[in-house]
């Protein structure tokens, strides 16, 4: 018989991790860490990769950083392969880097930057399950989670390509559920609320009465840490989620009922 225990634990198993340098994807690097498995911890920020190694040393499993910019196809191309050739096999992947662009009305946002925002948060998103999948299904299946937002479900006035970017990851996380359900890989999205990652918390000091009026619009009346926000990528990624197929899970302390 399979424990609760069992089904929540990564033992033996390969996670990666992107965004792993800050906020919600340092706190699940570390979660995979502690349940057992593995995890390539991957950014493009190389201190904060050597904040999250130095926080997992005393975990059970353990951390393989890597500087890869995720939307650069052969950099992510080379991580699947140096997973492949070191481990063998993946298990578990959270697409979760991303960035949030300046907030400007759809005729004053710069082009280029609507470009780069849907290149580091969508483009990635691609390019990381082109690559996983095939991995994955060489190791006889496994999860991915795709980090969307209440941005994907919601049209916050100034941010488009946000917005759309988030959109979008819904929508390949469907297709990608649709493409893999009978091949023993399940794709699902977490949508974050306000989470107090370096970044909000940094955007909160700056506007502070901003960021009170926005917490009292939030049921809850605080944000996330951003472990809670890890904790339900991990379990969308284990066994105790196993019949769960393009699910977008909100986490975002009843923002949008
Ligand atoms: P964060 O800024 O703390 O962490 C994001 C990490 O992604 C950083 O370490 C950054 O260096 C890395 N990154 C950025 N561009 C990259 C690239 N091209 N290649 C590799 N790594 C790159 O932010 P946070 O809050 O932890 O965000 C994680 C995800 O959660 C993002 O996709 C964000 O859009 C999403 N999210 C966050 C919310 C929040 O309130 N903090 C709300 C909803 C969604």
């Amino acid at each position: 018989m399979v424990t609760d225990e069992q089904r929540r634990d990564f033992t033996g198993k390969v996670a990666l991790v992107t965004g792993a340098g800050s906020g919600i994807g340092r706190e699940a690097a570390l979660g995979f860490a502690r349940r057992g498995a593995l995890v390539y911890a991957i950014d493009v920020d190389d201190r904060g990769l050597a904040e999250t190694l130095a926080q997992s040393e005393q975990l059970d499993g353990s951390v393989r950083t890597a500087h890869v910019d995720v939307s650069d196809e052969a950099q992510v191309a080379g991580l699947l392969a140096r997973i492949e050739s070191e481990a063998g096999r993946l298990d578990a992947a959270f697409n979760n880097a991303g960035i949030t662009g300046g907030t400007h009305r759809i005729e004053e946002y710069p082009t280029a930057e609507f470009e780069r925002v849907l290149s580091v948060n969508l483009k990635s998103v691609f390019l990381g399950m082109k690559y996983e999948l095939p991995l994955m299904l060489r190791s006889g299946g496994g999860a991915v989670v795709n980090t969307a937002s209440v941005a994907a479900v919601t049209g916050p006035g100034g941010m488009s390509a946000y917005a759309a970017s988030k959109h979008g990851v819904h929508g390949l996380t469907r297709v990608a559920a649709m493409e893999n359900a009978s091949r023993g890989i399940r794709v699902n999205a977490i949508a974050p609320g306000w989470t107090e990652t370096p970044m909000v918390v940094a955007n909160s000091r700056q506007n502070p009465a901003f960021a009170e009026l926005a917490k009292k619009a939030i049921p809850a009346k605080r944000g996330a840490q951003p472990s809670e926000i890890a904790d339900a990528a991990i379990w969308l990624c284990s066994n105790e989620a196993s019949y769960l197929y393009g699910h977008l899970l909100v986490v975002d302390g009843g923002m949008t009922i």
